[in-house]
């Protein structure tokens, strides 16, 4: 069945959405997104995600195509329009199209920014069958730029990062730079040694996410200790468990990094129980 969309002001069947090929974000990545997931038909964490968007815009001197209650009120038409009860939304802004191709930011009072809005629907997403069994996970080396905090539609690397663990038969990689874990392709990373649950501190090298945040809050909550630190990837390999977050799998077991298994290789309790706290707290909050 077809989708409807949301492209600049209008809601349209996916089939009839179009932007320029002149498009900012098109020719060269130069746009924002955010991914927002739905449970029980209701967005999870949109304040967070609306927070981080105009931090992006903010730091790339991007102009937002309308305030944060207007783009809530289009995140839920679409829910409601396209009958989603578990999915996500992909939201993203580019800079706009001048009609040509240059380097130099266009006038932003003459080019107006591109808003592109879509569902994804994902019946099952809460009770993933992947989060039962746990991901596999490689490590390659982190060669993207040194702006990560933001978050912007330059995805290639992670593409190609989830192409390799593909190729090796694993689910994800990690990325390591100076012999560090920076994070997942698109996701948060985090090991667990005893009670204590250790992810690297927030930096330009990392995405802030706003799955970590609440994570390490109910944590907290649950009297977790919590370490923002880097680690590598051999103090991974010899954790009693580790995880990832993000938007779109909430907490993530992680059961094996570079063919070495983690515990029993099954889900740990830990990540097991942060994901079923999550679910359980943000449901609380969602709108
Ligand atoms: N990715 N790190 C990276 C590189 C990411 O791309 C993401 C999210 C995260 C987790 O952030 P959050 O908890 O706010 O989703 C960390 C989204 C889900 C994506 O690109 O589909």
């Amino acid at each position: 069945m077809s989708r409807t969309v949301y492209v600049n002001g209008s809601y349209m069947p996916e089939e009839e959405a179009t932007v320029s090929i002149f498009d900012r974000g098109f020719l060269m990545a130069d746009g924002v997104y955010e991914v927002t997931s739905v449970l029980g038909g209701k967005l999870i964490a949109f304040e967070g995600h609306a927070v981080r968007l105009e931090r992006s815009l903010k730091e790339l001197d991007m102009q937002a195509p309308c305030d944060m209650d207007e783009l809530l009120d289009i995140h839920r038409e679409l829910v409601k329009l396209n009958e989603i009860d578990e999915g996500l939304i992909y939201m993203q802004i580019t800079r706009g199209s001048d009609g040509d191709r240059d380097f130099a930011f266009p006038d932003p009072e003459t080019t107006r920014p591109t808003l592109v809005m879509f569902t994804q629907n994902k019946p099952g997403l809460a009770d993933n069958p992947a989060a039962k069994k746990g991901a596999k996970i490689i490590s390659i080396e982190d060669i993207r730029w040194g702006r990560r905090d933001i978050k912007t539609v330059q995805l290639l690397y992670p593409s190609m990062g989830k192409m390799m663990a593909k190729k090796a038969g694993c689910d994800d990689a990690w990325l390591v730079e100076d012999g560090m874990v920076t994070e997942g392709t698109s996701n948060n990373a985090y090991i667990v040694k005893g009670n204590t649950i250790i992810t690297r501190a927030l930096s330009n090298d990392i995405l802030h996410g706003i799955t970590r945040a609440a994570v390490l809050r109910y944590a907290k909550e649950a009297q977790m200790q919590v370490e923002e630190r880097s680690f590598s990837i051999s103090e991974a390999q010899g954790a009693d468990e580790a995880f990832t977050t993000s938007a779109s799998a909430f907490v993530m077991p992680v059961v094996e990094i570079d063919g070495a298994s983690l515990g029993d290789g099954t889900p740990g309790p830990v990540a097991k129980r942060l994901r079923e706290i999550y679910l359980e707290e943000s449901l609380k909050t969602a709108i």
